[in-house]
């Protein structure tokens, strides 16, 4: 089949590099893709949120299935516009799409059917002061999400209340993030591990694939600001087969039934970020796609020809449950000096000849372009720096893509060096009381 991948980022590389594997797929294409994916798939000059442009291409070269790698295009309604001419899609439709897009929608879905969250109010743009009346009713931290999609600045987690009024006088009154960012939700700050969950759905049958942790926060230890995720590793120990059946339990399959009882089944990747906290696993947030960079950790775990599970699931007959192999992942995004603030672009890179000769190693360029035959910098997060070890060596996936980062240079270059320790820390704990 002829496949269209859309999106430029870690995530897409990801895709197409496995998408490549697949004996199903004759020719592959990326809309816009970057400099590592121009050497998997065939480029397509177009903007992952053209849809016009998108939607003439794919009829044009008759293209038998589209998956699409970032939220925009799913929210504004892609999947809709490119089913209705009879085109298959892995995404879901702009209704279903609102988990994502709309955190109002996910957090009262959320009520509607049970399923655990933090506890949380909700606000319109109108009702400001009836907001600041919630905040000051409840103890700090507080965390503010605003309602639309923001481009990972959404969230706020407040330590004090001063700051809580703040990220309500910012997104309410000045309006800094925009129309749809000034209604809100406020709640209650969970404690706990992150992890994040991928379900593979068509509406009804779904298979879960191995949870992924990723590293949020720009600095070690998880200090300094939020960023898109600074590395990843997988299957992340703290989900214990257990808990996961927990999460099939009390999460994703009342999510997937809702979904589809309220007129709107979700077909896709359903993204779940959870916070294992000392009452169980609860939903921090819903995504409509898969995680980056939690998508170059999961995908080399998956055996089998993905191609054909995506067309199941755009078909809506998911029959294939998708193999895991007994191997372990881990991925070290090298970042532009200043990221996530101000950063410069249109560095060469140095060295990604000799670190994807390492074994075991692939180099998923997240912000790259080809310049003059140079590749350079042109992102905030540049590469995803990916290594596989068998069974659970995390530690050997860990040392194994440090060491492909260390032969890598581009002038500014900056990357966390605690990716995956504290999937370190929970295998030691587990075989502590194991
Ligand atoms: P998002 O921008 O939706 O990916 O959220 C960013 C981050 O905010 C999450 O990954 C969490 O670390 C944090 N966060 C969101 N909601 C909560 C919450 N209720 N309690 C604690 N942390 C949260
Ligand atoms: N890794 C977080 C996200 O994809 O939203």
């Amino acid at each position: 089949m002829k496949v269209l991948v859309i999106g430029s980022g870690g995530r897409e590389h990801a895709l197409v590099w496995k998408l490549r594997q697949s004996p199903s797929v004759a020719q592959l294409y990326c809309a816009p893709g970057n400099a590592g994916i121009a050497g998997l798939a065939t480029i397509v000059q177009l903007k992952a949120t053209d849809i016009d442009g998108l939607l003439k291409f794919a009829l044009d070269e008759k293209i038998d299935l589209t998956v699409v790698g970032p939220e925009q295009p799913l929210t504004e309604g892609l999947t809709d516009r490119f089913e209705a001419r009879g085109l298959k899609v892995f995404g879901p439709s702009m209704e279903a799409a609102r988990l994502e897009g709309s955190k109002i929608f996910a957090k009262d879905f959320m009520s509607r059917h049970g399923i655990p969250t933090a506890n949380f109010r909700t606000f319109t743009s109108a009702a400001r002061y009836d907001a600041e009346r919630y905040i000051n009713e409840i103890p700090a931290p507080i965390v503010i999400k605003a309602d639309g999609l923001a481009a990972g600045k959404g969230v706020t987690v407040c330590e004090t209340k001063d700051r809580a009024f703040e990220v309500l006088h910012s997104l309410m009154e000045r309006k800094d993030l925009g129309e749809s960012c000034a209604s809100v939700v406020v709640e209650e700050c969970l404690a706990g591990e992150e992890a994040s969950v991928f379900v593979l759905t068509d509406g009804r049958e779904y298979c879960v694939l191995p949870p992924a942790q990723d590293h949020k926060r720009i600095l070690d230890n998880d200090m300094g600001k939020n960023t898109g995720g600074m590395g990843a590793y997988a299957p992340a120990g703290i989900i214990t087969a257990g808990l996961l059946a927990t999460i099939e339990r009390t999460i994703i399959r009342p999510t997937l039934s809702g979904m589809e009882r309220e007129g709107h089944p979700f077909r896709g990747c359903l993204y779940v970020g959870l916070m294992i906290t000392q009452t169980g696993p609860k939903v921090i947030e819903y995504n409509c796609r898969f995680g980056d960079p939690e998508t170059q950790v999961v995908l080399p775990l998956l055996e089998g020809d993905l191609a054909l599970v995506f067309q199941e699931v755009a078909s809506r007959k998911l029959r294939t449950q998708v193999s895991v192999a007994d191997r372990t992942a881990a991925c070290v995004v090298m970042a532009s000096g200043g990221y996530p603030g101000k950063y410069e672009s249109g560095k060469p890179i140095m060295g990604l000849g000799a670190a994807s000769k390492e074994k075991n190693v692939i180099v998923f360029h997240a912000g790259t372009k080809t310049a003059r035959d140079t590749v350079v910098t042109s992102g905030g997060r540049v590469l995803g720096v990916t290594a596989i070890a068998g069974g659970s060596d995390l530690a050997g996936a860990i040392s194994r893509a440090y060491r492909a980062v260390g032969e890598i240079t581009f002038d500014g270059a900056y990357y966390r060096s605690d990716i995956g320790k504290k999937g370190l820390r929970s295998a030691r704990q587990e075989e502590k009381t194991g």
